[in-house]
């Protein structure tokens, strides 16, 4: 009898031997342990058909059996549950001396990168920065600016009214009355930022876009200082050997007024296809300042006079990155401004 159980016992120890997952390891307990169709059960149920002398120690030994059995799957058990934490472990291990993932870094905008460079140029000519609103009143969008009452400037075809008196401001000139009004002369400062027109959206046009306002005031100040600033800073930013020219122009703000352009830094004056045949390309507007632009702010124009510009950058930054179409500035296209990492 107890042979019966002795092979039944190594029979069990055989199999266990290849239980390597939960799952054999259910089919081990069904096996023996199971209540109705299990090994151990069978043993059970045939202590009745013994003879009774023998039936008690049998059933013991079924018993033990039983427990041992129970035992070591249990030990099975936890044996293979440390197994599989250890290699979850091994598996989440973080091996610290692996290079970091890079994360993606982002990069200033074409137009950012040419408004620091442009920054830099007048800040080492002695300009400060400057800010200002680009919603404004009338008064500086206009009137201080010497811009009358029914100027077509202030046609609501070309302008961006908010309200009666309040507008986006088309052109960074309203910088230069807030800085008279907020400092003395002698005052140097430029303002770049962005303005606003009512245009229709073509490769050359967009109804925003950015200019640099420039303003010199102090005493004795001449057309010859506004030539030799603009000078110095195509110098700086194109090429020591361009030139530039004015051409008579009209700004209400502005007197007299001209348009300055330099000497194509392509192919150095003698036309190609960046100044279109001219050997010229355009600066920006330009000028004296106006005495009634000075009177508006209280600066006496027998004591100071001065010199404003305003450049557009966006021109600027499509000449220079060769773009043919300004819009792209502004569609924030990933592809497109990857271009300028
Ligand atoms: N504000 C003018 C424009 O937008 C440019 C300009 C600025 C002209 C300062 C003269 C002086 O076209």
């Amino acid at each position: 009898m107890e042979e019966r159980l002795n092979d039944l016992r190594a029979q069990f120890f055989e199999d266990a031997k290849s239980v390597a997952d939960t799952d054999a390891l259910t089919a081990l307990r069904d096996k023996y342990l199971g209540r109705k169709s299990g090994l151990i059960a069978a043993e059970k149920k045939r202590v009745g058909s013994l003879a009774p002398q023998a039936r008690a120690e049998f059933g013991r030994l079924v018993n033990e059996l039983g427990d041992e059995v129970e035992s070591e799957i249990a030990r099975i058990k936890e044996h293979l549950a440390e197994a599989a934490a250890s290699s979850a472990l091994e598996r989440e291990r973080i091996d610290v001396t692996l290079p970091g993932t890079r994360p993606r870094r982002g990069h200033l905008h074409p137009i950012t990168l040419l408004r620091q460079r442009i920054e830099d140029v007048f800040v080492s000519m002695g300009y400060s920065v400057e800010d200002g609103p680009e919603i404004e009143t009338s008064f500086y969008n206009f009137d201080a600016l010497n811009i009358p009452p029914g100027h077509p400037a202030r046609d609501s075809a070309d302008t961006f009214y908010v309200s009666k008196d309040l507008a986006l401001r088309s052109q960074t000139s309203n910088v230069q009355i807030h800085s008279m009004q907020r400092r003395q002369p002698p005052l140097r400062v430029i303002a770049p930022g962005r303005v606003f027109r009512r245009d229709t959206p073509d490769p050359t046009h967009n109804p925003m876009f950015f200019q640099v306002e420039g303003l010199n005031v102090d005493r004795n100040i001449t057309l010859a200082d506004l030539k030799g600033t603009l000078q110095k800073f195509v110098e700086m930013m194109y090429g020591a050997n361009l030139k530039t020219r004015f051409r008579p122009s009209y700004f209400p703000f502005v007197e007299p007024g001209a348009e300055v352009d330099f000497s194509c830094y392509v192919c150095d004056g003698t036309g190609c296809r960046v100044c279109k045949g001219s050997g010229w390309i355009e600066l920006g507007g330009s000028g004296m300042v106006h005495p009634n632009v000075l009177l508006s702010v209280g600066i006496d124009p027998e004591e100071f006079s001065g010199f404003a510009f305003g450049l557009g950058i966006d021109r600027m930054a499509a000449l220079m990155y060769g773009i043919d179409d300004i819009r792209l500035l502004y569609e924030n296209d990933v592809r497109f401004l990857e271009q300028f990492a």
